[in-house]
């Protein structure tokens, strides 16, 4: 598989036969420059136009780089999600035109309990628009409310090798994770993945790292269906976030809620000042007096997000004049006070499911005409009509 360009930056990769003429540039790499690799993901990235080179190409495509990203339906999210994910979908909303998924059908693969679905579906809608996310500016919907996937899903399956799908590393992480339960939904992820981007032709999908073998795939998997049948999708491009890593409460593991090491920012504050209490410090630091190392402290490291006067913390600790509770439950307050308003408006949307679901009804309306339109022209395409 060939690596990718990272994009870090919110600029954005299309195919050169894009009509709109939309294409990358990395700056300052144009010829005669000498730059440095551009495989480093700092590796400064640009936007330009350039004239229009269309053939027999798709006409069916968005007037400029459209993006997509879909997000499991794990109900209330925590801090990782937020500064990891949840921030560059709102950021990247006011850039360009974004369509935001709660994937359920995928859910559907390791979630078998109907209520809990139901449940932490309309959990993370509500926690989407609460952190920033607006239904005016952005496209928001829930998988299953636009079908017209499963059909393009299908459709992909015929052109996607199963052993491409037995090689992909999610599939044999998950196998090993659920061993009692390996359904073929496991297998055929990528591709519902796959089609997901691709039934909107969005071009640029924000995603962390660990999505990077599905993004491939999509990408394996658009290249063959464009060879056998003409070129229709462009092929999709990972958008990284440039947001580190968030550890979870016990300093090793990243924050996740299946390992229950979260920060749960729209609880009660009470369980935010619980979770923030329970954090793993610098382990090196015994006693009150000992001087601290910021740099692998994960509590200060989480002060970086919570205010400009980080380095007088880092200083605090690395001098021993603040101990470690102290330091803990500042970035408690912080965290409470932080998220105070996105609590409010989470929790007035929890009050009123039936609002909440004529938002999400609204979003998966929005992009109905672009579903069809694309379903319309693969039929063709393919023979089915
Ligand atoms: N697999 C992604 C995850 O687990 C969720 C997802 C589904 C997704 N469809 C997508 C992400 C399309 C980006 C684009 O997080």
């Amino acid at each position: 598989m060939a690596p990718q360009p990272t994009v870090t930056d919110g600029s954005c990769v299309v195919p050169e036969w894009y009509p709109s003429g939309w294409r990358l540039v990395r700056a300052g790499r144009g010829p005669g420059s000498s730059g440095a690799s551009t495989d480093r993901p700092s590796a400064k990235l640009a936007l330009m136009t350039e004239a229009a080179a269309t053939t027999a190409r798709s006409s069916n495509l968005p007037d400029k780089p459209r993006i997509f990203s879909g997000i499991q339906p794990t109900g209330r999210p925590h801090l990782g999600n937020d500064l990891g994910a949840i921030r560059n979908y709102v950021a990247l909303s006011e850039k360009y035109e974004a369509i935001y998924c709660i994937v359920d059908y995928h859910a559907l693969t390791h979630v078998h309990n109907p209520e809990v679905l139901r449940r932490q579906t309309l959990e993370m809608a509500a926690a989407l628009i609460a952190l920033g996310l607006d239904p005016d500016k952005c496209s928001l919907f829930v998988q299953s409310d636009r079908p017209e996937v499963t059909e393009l899903c299908w459709l992909f399956n015929t052109v996607t090798p199963v052993g491409w799908l037995q090689r992909t590393p999610t599939y044999k992480e998950k196998r090993a994770n659920q061993p009692e339960d390996v359904n073929h939904g496991l297998l055929t992820y990528p591709v519902l993945q796959a089609a997901d981007i691709v039934l909107y032709k969005a071009s640029l999908v924000p995603i962390g790292r660990d999505q990077a073998p599905h993004l491939e795939l999509s990408r394996e998997i658009v290249r063959a269906f464009n060879a056998r049948y003409g070129e229709t999708f462009p092929e999709p491009q990972a958008v990284y976030t440039e947001a580190p890593v968030v550890l979870g409460t016990d300093g090793v593991k990243k924050m996740s809620k299946s390992i229950g090491n979260t920060i749960e920012i729209l609880a009660e504050p009470d369980v935010i000042r619980k979770q923030v209490m329970s954090m793993v410090t610098d382990t090196q630091r015994i006693l009150r007096s000992d001087p601290g190392r910021p740099e692998v402290c994960n509590v200060c490291q989480m002060h970086r997000h919570f205010g400009a006067d980080y380095r007088e913390i880092w200083e605090g600790e690395r001098t021993a004049r603040t101990g470690c509770v102290d330091t803990k439950k500042l970035l408690a307050e912080r965290i409470i006070a932080h998220y105070a308003p996105a609590r409010e408006t989470y929790r007035a949307l929890m009050a009123d499911p039936l609002r909440l679901r004529r938002i999400l009804d609204e979003g998966a309306e929005r992009i109905r005409p672009i579903a069809q339109a694309t379903m319309t022209e693969v039929r063709e395409r393919m023979g089915l009509r």
